[in-house]
């Protein structure tokens, strides 16, 4: 954000009394260095809410929710970051001096959100026009839309010609079109200097926030257009991934009836609401972000979470990159995941609008009420296309099955998994239990039992699965110590990590060079930085909880450097091959298939003979150039350059 300089941040952050300030809605109790509290961000009945002034953080480990104390009055006062510096600034007697830049920044985001708010507005008005809206409202006949969810969604019909909203807007309110184009409603002719309507014959869904106000839009093509969903551009109000469809109509009913359901597309939320399934949300197709499961289980007791997606491929993918995201943020908090499968391998909506045997609310709600445990899906499917009837089948099943066995947390559960499994497989039940217990151990997990004295921080030093963790623990050894600051940043001085969030904190380190003191200066330099990133802030919290115990653990710097990279590296293998599988279907010659297939295959020899056993940095690297080097070949696959 411009204007509200790191400088200013640092000022209010130094005068501003955490304590005092989450005082005043939380009764906090001291616990040593912490102190403990009932979270105000979710109900609870035990304490999980921690407060440590010290380093100038909360965190709730019940709903995960933390920050620093522009959060928490961020997400109290439901104010966006620069209001929550105006309010410490004040309260604090810090005086702000608002720059022009500051100022016109706040000014264009109010702005923007009312030309949502008018384009909503003319978009439903256009859609009950009796002539302008009729093939619009034909449509949402057919699809057996009622006028009451037509409402309660504001959904509208952007008219089929080329400067309706363009030119509703520039008369309503004087805005011009360059602020129209930077606000994602119109587009700019590439040759000339004049806008068109981005939206056109479209069914308009509009995108909320979770405040209810229209923040961006969905259109579904009425006509021919080749783009089915044609969504709203990020714009200074909209960012993709932080928001779910449907959660501010959803919310009351999932407190309510304390699960959520999770669906892909618009529609599936749409008419499940339309069915009495006000509990549903839509994450738009794409896999959960950590911010989305995030507010997921904000708003639930049980945190029993329903995940249905299409049971194509596309679909199974997604839903298991949402159970990576949210088995992440599960961490101490027991979220029930539940896999729904849809009646009769439909989507919801359509499920919910047919009948017969598999359609129906009462067949979607018998659905509900027989989904099973996600990892019990997930086993299912893990040996789906095995053969158990022959003993090599059988080896090869339990070798699948012993990392999600080694997920379940808790311990009864997953010996009774065990016992099945082993009586299924006709193998020995001590066996499978060594597996799964040598399994757990190697990924550290279920380690130190979990006391309530003791912070319930990420474990150090033994990777859990996932690229994630290796990026965070990467982030945290710049902040352990000048030394350990000095060897990582040179390492990764060129390595470009994977989840953008992390990106950015790692842009911001890099932003900070070697200006610093001491390691805890550098770690509130770097908070002064991210606080504007809400998303980056959050994952602030979970770095300084880390970079305590990493230093506990005192394991030499280099060796979980090379840890952390490794891991990140072989996510990126994994990734490449799958987007060079994914080109597969691209291409159009033979010769095209044949390097496509060469490049794989090299890949896959990578994965399975170096990265296993890459463990020092010239091997890494060594792993690192021959990726680039498979992937950097000319012609048509040039645009893996940029993405691998
Ligand atoms: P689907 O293609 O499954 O569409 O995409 P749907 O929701 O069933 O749509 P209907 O029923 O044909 O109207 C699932 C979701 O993926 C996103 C949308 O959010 C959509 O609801 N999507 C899909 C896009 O953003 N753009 C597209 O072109 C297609
Ligand atoms: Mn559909």
């Amino acid at each position: 954000m411009k204007g509200v300089t790191p400088e200013v941040i640092a000022e209010v952050r130094g005068r501003a009394n955490l304590l005092e300030v989450i005082s005043e809605f939380v009764v906090l109790k001291r616990a040593g260095k912490e102190h403990r509290g009932l979270c105000p961000f979710h109900s609870e009945k035990s304490p999980s809410f921690h407060v440590n002034p010290e380093k100038g953080i909360f965190k709730c480990f019940g709903c995960g929710e933390g920050g620093d104390v522009f959060a928490f009055v961020q997400k109290i006062k439901k104010l966006e970051f620069i209001d929550s510096v105006r309010d410490l600034a004040h309260r604090y007697g810090v005086q702000l001096v608002e720059t022009v830049e500051d100022k016109a920044d706040y000014d264009r985001r109010t702005g923007i959100l009312m030309l949502y708010q008018q384009a909503a507005e003319f978009y439903t008005r256009i859609l009950s026009d009796p002539r302008e809206g009729m093939i619009a409202r034909d449509y949402l006949k057919r699809r057996g839309v009622s006028d009451e969810i037509i409402a309660q969604f504001k959904l509208g019909y952007a008219p089929n010609a080329w400067d309706g909203l363009l030119r509703y807007l520039s008369t309503a309110t004087k805005v011009s079109q360059s602020t129209l184009e930077e606000a994602g409603l119109v587009r700019r002719r590439p040759d000339s200097n004049s806008c068109y309507d981005l939206f056109r014959n479209r069914l308009m869904i509009p995108i909320f926030d979770d405040q209810g106000r229209v923040i961006a839009f969905g259109g579904r093509t009425l006509g021919d257009d080749q783009v089915k969903y044609l969504n709203s551009p990020e714009t200074p109000i909209y960012t993709k991934g932080q928001h779910l469809f449907g959660l501010h109509l959803a919310r009351e009913s999932i407190k309510q009836r304390d699960c959520v359901i999770v669906v892909e597309g618009y529609f599936d939320a749409i008419t499940a609401h339309q069915y009495g399934f006000e509990q549903t949300v839509a994450t738009l197709g794409t896999a959960l972000t950590e911010r989305q499961a995030k507010l997921l289980v904000r708003y639930t007791e049980s945190k029993r979470v329903y995940l249905a997606f299409d049971a194509d491929t596309a679909g199974e993918r997604a839903l298991e990159r949402g159970v990576e995201t949210l088995n992440l943020i599960a961490e101490g908090v027991g979220i029930e995941l539940r896999a729904l499968r849809v009646p009769g391998g439909k989507d919801p909506d359509e499920c919910l609008r047919s009948d017969g045997a598999c359609g129906g609310p009462a067949a979607f709600e018998a659905a509900i009420t027989a989904a099973p445990l996600l990892v019990y899906y997930q086993l299912e499917r893990a040996i789906e296309k095995i053969d158990l009837k022959t003993h090599t089948g059988r080896i090869e099943a339990a070798k699948q099955i012993v990392p999600i066995l080694a997920q379940i947390k808790n311990s009864v559960g997953r010996g009774e998994y065990i016992r099945q499994w082993a009586l299924r497989l006709g193998i020995r039940e001590e066996e499978l239990l060594s597996d799964v217990g040598q399994y757990r151990r190697r990924q550290g997990m279920g380690l130190a039992p979990r006391s309530q004295s003791a912070s319930p921080a990420l474990k150090p030093g033994v990777l859990k699965s996932g690229h994630l963790e290796a990026e965070r623990q990467l982030l945290a050894l710049y902040l352990t110590s000048r030394e350990d600051h000095r060897v990582v940043s040179s390492a990764l001085a060129d390595e470009v990590l994977i989840e953008p969030v992390h990106q950015r904190i790692k842009d911001a380190l890099d932003g900070i060079g070697s200006q610093f003191d001491t390691a805890e200066d550098l770690q509130y330099k770097l908070m002064d930085r991210l606080a504007p990133d809400g998303e980056a802030a959050g994952v602030m919290v979970d770095l300084v909880l880390k970079v305590e115990e990493i230093r506990k653990q005192k394991a030499p710097v280099g060796v979980m450097l090379n840890e952390g990279r490794a891991r990140v590296l072989k996510e990126r293998l994994i990734r490449a091959k799958n987007q060079l599988r994914g080109l597969m279907g691209l291409a159009g010659s033979e010769n095209e298939q044949n390097a496509l297939s060469s490049k794989i295959s090299q890949l896959l020899q990578l994965e399975s003979s170096t990265l296993l056993s890459a463990r020092t940095e010239d091997e890494i690297n060594d792993v690192r150039r021959k990726i680039s080097e498979i992937l950097s070949d000319k012609g048509q696959f040039k645009q893996l350059e940029t993405t691998a």
